[in-house]
């Protein structure tokens, strides 16, 4: 647990004096080596908000890369790890102005700010309201928000997002998990409850940003959501699924967004034809957002793709897309890890990247089995064709686009 802050000491943090002790502390270390020996003089100067400052001043460190100008934010560490990342919220914002131009966007559990600054900042978004019940991460927001002007008009309000409260035309939300149990989760285990958001918000335009473990299939086959599920993933991560209520929207979407270079998406009303199964030069691990949507074959289609197993979500081409990770194929063995050591001990195998599929196999124990003594770099692919465990030496992987 990081620091609990008050609403008086977020005033201070905005205030003058506050502004100036932040400056100061930033030049100390604040390692937890260094702290203890800090800490003293930090306390002598600054009494019972030192504690505050430190806070700040570490959170800023992690935010860089994850949020725009994180010089600037007031945040804990806990509120910093459930703040969307800013090339997430800005495509979504983006998004939003795309299918709802000039579009007043209510963020019902806005915590810090984090979406709300992308929504003030984005083309085409008219307003932004950004609400929650916690007043200290309120005060937060409005600095957050407010320390610089935005493109649209904005505003902060403590309010339950179960009661609402505007007639904003998109309203999006972000739970909080109760429960740190990992990445999947039990419904209502949500704060607010994910199934009392899609009933307060029915008939409305609705984006609920959930974890990436969330089962949307059961969702639509038992409770009926008719919306859209989106993956997102952020420089190969799944950060997110997003559930969109417009019945509009394809089923199923997948977002891969890159902080170098370009994205992409792929959508379930894309075309999937794709040849039969096989095995060609390369083998493809596709994004883990275009796996969590279920878009595999949609995927394949589009790069002239196909799959090693209709079941199995890698694929195999003649080259790899642009920005993909790609294996070129080497040779194709079955499982059993006699065969496998003999074989990789007679290329001289050294260290080994294994990826694993659709079949019950720990990376890290098979490679320690495995008593590699070699020196070239390989990887293994392991995974299941029809029923058979297969697995495929492989040179290391590479970027499809790399030379
Ligand atoms: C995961 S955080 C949201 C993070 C935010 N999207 C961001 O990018 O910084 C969830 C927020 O929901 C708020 N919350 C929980 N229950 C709420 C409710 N019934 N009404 C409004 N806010 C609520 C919490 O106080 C917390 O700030």
């Amino acid at each position: 647990m990081g620091y609990e802050f008050s609403i008086d000491d977020v005033a201070f943090l905005r205030s003058r004096h506050g502004r100036k002790a932040l400056l100061t502390t930033a030049e100390s270390t604040l390692t937890p080596e260094a702290l203890l020996r800090e800490m003293p003089d930090l306390r002598a100067r600054y009494g019972d908000r030192a504690a505050a400052l430190v806070e700040i001043v570490r959170t800023r460190r992690k935010a860089a890369g994850k949020l725009a100008d994180a010089g600037e934010l007031l945040a804990g560490d806990v509120a910093l790890q459930q703040a969307t990342a800013s090339a997430v919220a800005e495509h979504r914002a983006a998004d939003i102005a795309r299918h709802r131009p000039d579009a007043v966007v209510h963020d019902v559990t806005c915590s810090i700010g984090a979406e709300v600054v992308a929504l003030a900042d984005t083309p085409g978004i008219a307003g932004v309201i950004g609400s929650d019940t916690d007043p200290v991460r309120l005060a937060m927001a409005e600095h957050n928000i407010g320390h610089r002007d935005r493109r649209a008009p904005w505003v902060v309000a403590r309010a339950d997002a179960l009661v609402p409260t505007s007639t904003a035309d998109v309203v999006i939300a972000d739970p909080a998990r109760r429960s740190a149990r990992g990445r999947t989760f039990r419904l209502d285990e949500l704060d607010p409850p994910l199934m009392e958001l899609l009933t307060v918000y029915a008939g409305r335009e609705l984006a609920v940003k959930c974890a990436p473990g969330l089962d949307y299939r059961l969702l639509r086959d038992r409770f009926g959501f008719a919306g859209q599920a989106q993956a997102v993933s952020l420089d190969g991560g799944v950060r997110e699924v997003c559930l969109w209520s417009e019945i509009t929207r394809p089923a199923r979407r997948a977002t891969v967004l890159r902080s170098r270079g370009d994205g992409y998406e792929v959508t379930s009303a894309d075309p999937d034809e794709i040849e039969d199964p096989g095995v060609d030069d390369w083998i493809i691990d596709p994004d883990g957002a275009v796996v969590r949507a279920g878009l595999v074959r949609h995927y394949a289609r589009r790069h002239g793709l196909r799959q090693l197993d209709p079941q199995i979500a890698y694929l195999t081409g003649d080259r790899v897309p642009s920005g993909e990770r790609g294996f070129r194929v080497i040779d194709r063995f079955g499982t059993s890890e006699r065969g496998l050591r003999t074989a990789l001990a007679a290329r001289d195998c050294g260290s080994l990247e294994i990826l694993v599929r659709g079949i019950d196999v720990d990376p890290d124990r098979l490679r320690k089995r495995l008593k590699l003594s070699g020196s070239t770099p390989y990887a293994l692919i392991i995974t299941r064709i029809g029923r058979a465990g297969t697995a495929f030496l492989c040179e290391p992987g590479r970027r499809g686009g790399d030379a």
